[in-house]
């Protein structure tokens, strides 16, 4: 008798996060391309595109033409990132599931992403809290830099709890701490995650991790003991904030979800079709990617033995 498989929900985030950041264009017709194909991939949700001011985000600036040529497949949550009311009446205009709405629990981080203060930030953000409730659309809010910032370093978690707080009380149905810039390591993520669902056990928390000091995985398995069953993750590990100091790819989903389904989660996330998108990612957008599943294949994808006679000399040394 096989053990039920907990189920997690892995939400793609490559064409936000990962394009955001590529200094290349990618054709609008390309962007929808891809999207489709993510769409029969089973991830719970799909973070297709920003509403952000087209000088801030040049690589965005086609995000209505992608909300609407998409194929929307039932099941699958469509959002997108809003940093002000003008992005959500740009969203609502193209029938979003969710808005994401983003600031930094950092007063530098976000002045440099967003240029202005948290407390500004955070009146534009109720000011969109107000607009987006009287709509059928969920409210998801992403804290930036919840583990730390690269410029003032650790965030108290009184504080960022405090943020969390903040936007509960507003009604907001998610909430995402964000490794902005990988400084998250195992033990506060724990800490941090297992806190912040026992404060506010209503609403759906998402962690999103990036793999800047190579701990995502482990920070997921951390998150994973506190309780959390909602990850981002980006294609092919693309991704990074323009407006942070060394900021890199996010979690990459193919790894993501092959070890997760190796533990026995359910993350319905079919690898296969997951792992053939990222392959046509280099074409794309021009370079490499940083996923190393996709190099070295599942790790029970096996290799031919090598035929008796072409065995190479035993290598010198370990
Ligand atoms: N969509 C389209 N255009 C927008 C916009 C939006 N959501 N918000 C502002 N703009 C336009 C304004 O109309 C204005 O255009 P104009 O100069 O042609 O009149 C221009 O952008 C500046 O507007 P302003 O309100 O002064 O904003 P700003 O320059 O202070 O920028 C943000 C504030 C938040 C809009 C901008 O910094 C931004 O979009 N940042 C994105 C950050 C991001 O996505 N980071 C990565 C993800 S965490
Ligand atoms: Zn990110």
């Amino acid at each position: 008798m096989s053990a039920i498989r907990p189920r997690l929900y892995i939400q793609e985030v490559a064409t936000r996060d990962g394009f955001q950041n590529e200094a290349r264009f990618i054709e609008t017709d390309d962007k929808v391309a891809l999207i489709d194909r993510l769409s029969a991939c089973g991830f719970a949700k799909i973070e297709v595109t920003s509403f952000t001011s087209p000088r801030a985000i040049p690589a965005l600036l086609d995000a209505e033409a992608v909300m609407h040529r998409i194929v929307r497949a039932p099941g699958v949550v469509y959002t997108v990132l809003v940093p002000n009311v003008r992005g959500a009446e740009r969203a609502l205009s193209c029938d979003v599931d969710e808005v994401n709405l983003v600031m930094s629990v950092s007063e530098t981080h976000n002045r440099a992403n967003l240029r202005m203060s948290r407390s500004e930030s955070f009146g534009q953000l109720r000011d969109v809290i107000e607009v987006v409730s009287k709509t059928r659309v969920a409210i998801n809010v992403s804290l930036s830099t919840a583990f730390g910032c690269p410029m003032e370093g650790d965030v108290a978690e009184d504080e960022v709890l405090a943020w969390v707080g903040r936007f509960a009380e507003l009604g907001v149905h998610g909430v995402t701490l964000c490794d902005t810039t990988g400084m998250a390591y195992p033990n506060q993520v724990r800490q941090l995650a297992r806190r912040t669902r026992d404060a506010f056990a209503a609403l759906d928390t998402t962690l999103h991790f990036h793999n800047t000091r190579g701990m995502a995985l482990a920070n997921t398995l951390a998150a994973l003991d506190a309780g959390i069953d909602r990850f981002d993750a980006s294609l092919g590990g693309l991704g990074g904030c323009p407006y942070a100091p060394g900021a890199s790819g996010n979690v990459c989903t193919e790894e993501l979800v092959h070890m997760l389904e190796l533990n026995g989660y359910d993350t319905g996330v079919d690898l296969a079709g997951a792992l053939e998108a990222a392959a046509r990612l280099p074409g794309l957008i021009g370079h490499d990617v940083p996923s190393q599943l996709l190099k070295a294949g599942r790790r029970l994808d096996l290799h031919p033995a090598p035929e008796a006679g072409t065995q190479r000399p035993p290598a010198a040394g370990h």
